[in-house]
């Protein structure tokens, strides 16, 4: 959220010594006049130089590189609104290609009638997942002329933020497990401690936001399965596969994570993480269509033919879609798994690095993910949120944060190493990092509070 700064007069002040720009050009007010295509194109792209170098930005899951065909097609395809699927239809065409391959890639199981969309993220996935298994408690109770005005949702602290955003903007009682030191993930016994008739359904995830681990994922299954059988309640498992779903099908092939669990009944993955396109995509699968509740879905008909629509906003750009189907048909799975293996195999070496230096010990699942996440072996004499603000000097961009109650005691390093992190950028990081080291002791005049609960971004 920004402020509407209505009275802000500042200004670009003349640019470009006057050759394209010949005079100030408000910062905060749409100019009177416009300018050349070629002086506005400066104008925002030096601007823009101040942003961080996506190359060394090892912050986010997000893709920050794509090869030059697909930019091309993205291009291309900007102007097309996703939603328009009567004058789109080969579009949708795609859309529906794509739901289908992420669908198979997570075992959607022959026998059941499987469906999806495509989304904006993970978040908008999320919260259509959690709509959908509101919506269909509130119909299970209403059918046993039961009460469904106490909904609740059991995640761990372990989630990102857009559940518990989830929670508060459609008024679910969030049941967050906290952690405590040493254990980071959701347990099946933290789940049989929080569960209950009222709870519309139990989020966890095939990687963590916070240390790369994976939640008790088959025991929870086992868990929600014997609660059926004994109980009569039913409990849908939702796994947050935003940032594994395209890594553990290739790093781990065989573990079952995903519907071969019996009580998962939808999954989220964003696209533009792992599967390799730019922001702006998600994906949303639920395991049978009964799962969604058919009063959820519209109907369109205002834009020609029947346009069934599950989604929070409507209009969309079509081209990560689009740049997902290039993927899957440039890469193949053995492109997908030749690229998952080797960015685990750089962010092993990372690992390897930063322990022997004897600062760090690393929290994260090393085998399945490529994120790196370290706290210090002694927090007095490293202290992590000056070591990133020294390699932020260098241009690396390394989040430090707190970890979630009950462990905010514990601060960690978190760095996502993505397909365009090489083995060479590794070596140069960690050279990097030993030099910083040395004058980590030092803590930072404008460190911030400890403790404070800081969500990394995304
Ligand atoms: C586990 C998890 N879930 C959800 C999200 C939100 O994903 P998106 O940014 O695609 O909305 C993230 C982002 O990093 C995440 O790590």
């Amino acid at each position: 959220m920004h402020k509407v700064r209505t009275g802000a007069d500042d200004v670009h002040a003349t640019a470009y010594a006057g050759r394209w720009v010949d005079r100030p050009v408000p910062k905060f007010a749409i100019p009177a006049q416009g300018m050349d295509a070629e002086a506005a194109y400066c104008l925002v792209h030096d601007e823009l130089n101040l942003d961080g170098n996506p190359a060394l930005n090892l912050a986010s899951f997000v893709t920050p590189w794509m090869e030059p065909a697909a930019q091309k097609l993205a291009a291309e395809t900007l102007g097309k609104n996703m939603i328009d699927q009567d004058e789109y239809p080969q579009t949708e065409a795609i859309h529906e290609r794509v739901v289908t391959m992420v669908g198979r890639l997570f075992h959607a199981p022959h026998e059941a009638e499987p469906v999806g969309t495509a989304t904006i993220g993970s978040s908008e996935a999320i919260m259509l997942a959690m709509l959908a298994h509101r919506q269909s408690w509130r119909d299970r109770r209403a059918a046993a002329g039961l009460p469904a005005d106490r909904p609740n949702l059991v995640i761990g602290a372990d989630v990102h933020t857009c559940w518990e955003k989830f929670t508060r903007y459609f008024d679910v009682e969030p049941r967050v497990v906290p952690m405590t030191e040493g254990a980071y993930t959701l347990s099946a016994a933290d789940v049989a401690a929080n569960v209950d008739e009222n709870t519309i359904a139990v989020g966890a995830l095939l990687c963590t936001t916070f240390t790369g681990q994976i939640d008790e994922l088959a025991e929870i299954d086992a868990l929600l399965q014997g609660l059926r059988a004994d109980r009569g309640w039913h409990v849908p498992l939702h796994v947050d596969a935003a940032s594994g779903g395209f890594l553990a099908p290739f790093t781990r092939p065989d573990l079952a994570w995903d519907f071969r669990l019996p009580s998962v009944r939808s999954i989220n993955v964003s696209n533009h993480k792992f599967g390799l396109v730019y922001p702006g995509m998600g994906t949303i699968i639920f395991r049978d269509r009964s799962d969604l509740p058919s009063e959820l879905v519209f109907h369109i008909n205002y834009l020609g033919g029947d346009m069934p629509n599950y989604s929070l906003n409507f209009s969309r750009p079509s081209n990560s879609v689009i740049l997902q189907y290039f993927n899957f048909l440039r890469l193949g799975r053995a492109g997908y798994a030749r690229i998952a293996q080797a960015m685990v195999d750089n962010a092993q070496a990372l690992t390897e690095g930063l322990l022997a230096t004897g600062a760090f010990e690393a929290l994260h699942d090393r085998e399945t993910f490529p994120v790196v996440v370290v706290r210090a072996t002694d927090p007095e004499a490293h202290d992590v949120y000056a070591l990133s603000d020294r390699l932020r000097e260098r241009g690396w961009i390394v989040p430090a944060y707190s970890l979630p109650p009950n462990a905010e005691h514990v601060a960690v390093l978190r760095m996502v190493v993505k397909e365009s992190f090489s083995r060479d950028m590794v070596d140069l990081l960690l050279d990097d990092v030993r030099r910083a080291l040395a004058g980590t002791a030092v803590a930072r005049a404008s460190a911030p509070p400890k403790h404070a609960r800081v969500q990394p971004v995304c």
